[in-house]
C-alpha cells in the first residue's frame, strides 16, 4: 500500500478539554506520522475558505463559528492509507453515531463540537494540505532507512 497524505484539524473542543495529547498519540499509534504541525487561530476568512464546499449548507455559519470559537490544531498526517485510516480513527460525524473506540466517540460532545476534522478523499487531502502549510513546511521521512 502506497504511503499518503492528509490533513487533520483538532478542533477547538479537542483543546479546551486538553485532549490533543490523547488524540495525536492515537494516531501515532495507529501508523499516522505527523510531518506538519501548527496551533492557530483561524479568522473567519480563513475557515469559511477551507470549508468553502458547505458555504449553501444549512449548518455552515454554525460550522464556521465553532471553528473560529478558539484556536485549532493543523497537522499533516503521514502513514500508509492515511486519508481513510484518518477517517476510521475519526469514527462518524455524529457522534451519536461514531462507533466505539473513535475518537468522536470518546471525545465529541456534538456534531458541531465534534474534536476532529479529516480529509475525506485523497484528492482533497492534497488541497487541504496545500490550503495551510506550505511545501518547505511538510517533512520529509526517509523510508528507505
Ligand atoms: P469534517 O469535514 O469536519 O471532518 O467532518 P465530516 O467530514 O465528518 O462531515 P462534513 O459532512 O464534511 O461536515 C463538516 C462539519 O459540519 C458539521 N455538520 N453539521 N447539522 C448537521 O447536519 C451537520 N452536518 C455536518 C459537522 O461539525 C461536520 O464536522
Ligand atoms: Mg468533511
Amino acid at each position: 500500500m502506497a504511503i499518503e497524505r492528509t490533513l487533520s484539524i483538532l478542533k477547538p473542543d479537542a483543546l479546551e478539554k486538553g485532549a490533543i495529547g490523547k488524540i495525536i498519540s492515537r494516531f501515532e499509534s495507529n501508523g499516522l506520522k505527523p510531518v506538519a504541525i501548527r496551533l492557530q487561530h483561524l479568522s473567519q476568512r480563513e475557515a469559511e475558505g477551507f470549508y468553502a464546499v458547505h458555504k449553501d449548507r444549512p449548518f455552515f455559519k454554525d460550522l464556521v463559528s465553532f471553528m473560529i470559537s478558539g484556536p485549532v490544531v493543523l497537522m499533516c498526517l503521514e502513514g500508509e492509507n492515511a486519508m481513510q485510516a484518518n477517517r476510521d480513527l475519526m469514527g462518524a460525524t455524529d457522534p451519536k453515531k461514531a462507533a466505539a473506540g473513535t475518537i468522536r466517540a470518546d471525545f465529541a460532545r456534538s456534531i458541531d463540537a465534534n474534536t476532529v476534522h479529516g480529509s475525506d478523499s485523497v484528492e482533497n487531502a492534497k488541497n487541504e494540505i496545500a490550503y495551510f502549510f506550505r511545501a518547505t513546511e511538510l517533512f520529509a521521512y526517509d523510508y528507505k532507512k
